[in-house]
């Protein structure tokens, strides 16, 4: 159903109130869904509930909607990273009344007598636009990934062959499909939604692989968070022999398949998708891998990295440790600083960063006063999507 000109306009008059109030009317939708639809609350994670980075993300997704009303498509870039979160956590098409009614439902409790039988119809129906706009492209990715070798719909139960210690925080868990077939191969950088069973609820949390496709296995490299649900329960207690529901690999933050030059500076366990990168590449295309770690210690997959770049000469380390000891043999001491970017980046290359959202923030800005143009900057997070500048 298709908005007419008079509901355009009634949702473009909402922008500002949106503007003012949308975080508290989504923090209002959240409580309202919870209540009533309980069976939805185990897809959210309530850490982000908790520091309003994932209600801010939906406010800002619905404020952009209504701005856009009338020229959607330039929404693209953040539709297709919506649908490859709700991909990777399964959303389906019978959720969609359920965060439909609840958002109605909270804009008539924080507007008051202004929601008028009118302005809840407009917002019905470009719900409704965006809804099956999003329950399409999911449907794309969920049929893609089905028709595909090694591919599924949904979930499929893995258990943990080996897990490995890659510093002193961060633990690889080698995961293989109970039903001995094939696994998909993902394209490095993607993630997958992985499902489990925490003190008797369903917990489901993101993580990148951080090996290269192998046709028969997934590798994901957590870091223990000491309040973390799912990191602790990881680390705590999933040994080899253990389940756990997996969903295909999605997401956006991949290499072109090219023999291209590329730069990836990473920071902590942001270092994940970069490992696959570097395992999938090595050899086929020079890499420049810039990695700040708190120390030595923290430091995930050093010699690994060490022996990739020992054994092909196009692949260059530079490492950062804040507290740094004698015999680290890191490049540089403390946090990373434009002088060091400008003295390693591969010039014209892409720039691919993760790492927590200050790390981030700086990288962006040593990469913009660095001139890195915008369409080189590649970056994702390890949580709801946040501002960056
Ligand atoms: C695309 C993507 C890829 C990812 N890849 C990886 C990866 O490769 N490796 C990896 O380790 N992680 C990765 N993550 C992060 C991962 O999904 C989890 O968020 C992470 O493991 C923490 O989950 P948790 O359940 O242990 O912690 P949560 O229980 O979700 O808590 C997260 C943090 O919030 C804090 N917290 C909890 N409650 C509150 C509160 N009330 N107020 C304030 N703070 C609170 C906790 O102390 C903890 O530090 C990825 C995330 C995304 C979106
Ligand atoms: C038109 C409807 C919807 C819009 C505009 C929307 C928008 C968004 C946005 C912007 C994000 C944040 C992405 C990120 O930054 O990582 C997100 C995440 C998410 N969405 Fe939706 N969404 C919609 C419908 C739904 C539905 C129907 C469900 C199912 C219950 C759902 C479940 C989730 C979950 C579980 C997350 C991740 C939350 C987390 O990190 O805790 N969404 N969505």
């Amino acid at each position: 159903m298709s908005l007419t000109p008079a509901q355009e306009a009634l949702i473009l008059a909402t922008v500002p109130i949106l503007r003012e109030g949308g975080e508290a009317l989504t923090r209002h939708f959240y409580s309202l869904m919870f209540r009533n639809h309980p069976e939805v609350r185990s897809y959210f994670n309530a850490s982000h509930q908790k520091d309003g980075r994932q209600p801010r993300a939906l406010a800002n997704a619905v404020l952009a909607y209504a701005e856009n009303i009338r020229n959607p498509s330039v929404l693209g870039p953040a539709i297709r990273m919506i649908v490859h979160k709700h991909a990777s956590l399964d959303i389906r098409p019978e959720h969609y009344p359920i965060v439909g009614s609840s958002l109605l439902e909270a804009m008539a409790e924080v507007l008051g007598d202004a929601f008028t039988p009118e302005l809840r119809a407009a917002w019905e129906a470009a719900y409704w636009q965006l809804a099956n706009l999003l329950i399409g492209e999911e449907e794309k990715v969920y049929a893609d990934h089905a028709s595909r070798p090694g591919g599924w719909r949904g979930t499929r139960t893995f258990q943990v062959v080996a897990r490995i210690r890659e510093s002193s925080v961060i633990t690889s868990f080698l995961l293989a499909p109970v039903d001995g077939r094939p696994v998909l191969d993902h394209v490095p950088g993607q993630f997958i939604g992985l499902t489990a069973r925490v003190d008797g609820e369903l917990v489901r949390r993101n993580y990148s692989l951080s090996n290269a496709p192998n046709g028969r296995t997934y590798r994901i490299s957590v870091k223990r968070e000491p309040e973390g649900v799912m990191s602790r329960h990881l680390h705590d207690h999933l040994t080899p022999g253990h389940e756990v529901e997996l969903s295909c690999p999605t997401g956006a933050f991949t290499l072109d398949d090219a023999e291209t030059p590329v730069n990836l500076i990473t920071a902590g366990v942001g270092i994940t998708p970069a490992m696959a990168m570097i395992e999938a590449y090595a050899g086929r295309r020079p890499i420049r891998f810039i990695h700040a770690a708190i120390s030595r210690d923290h430091h995930a997959f050093r010699s690994r990295t060490d022996a990739l770049a020992h054994a092909h000469e196009d692949i260059q380390t530079f490492y950062l440790y804040e507290d740094r000891i004698e015999g680290d043999e890191a490049h540089a001491e403390g946090r990373l600083q434009v002088h060091h970017l400008r003295q390693t980046l591969i010039a014209d290359a892409p720039c691919y960063f993760l790492g927590p959202v200050p790390f981030m923030r700086s990288v962006r800005n040593q990469l913009e006063a660095l001139g890195v143009p915008s369409e080189q900057q590649h970056f994702e997070f390890f949580g709801p999507a946040d501002a960056l500048d």
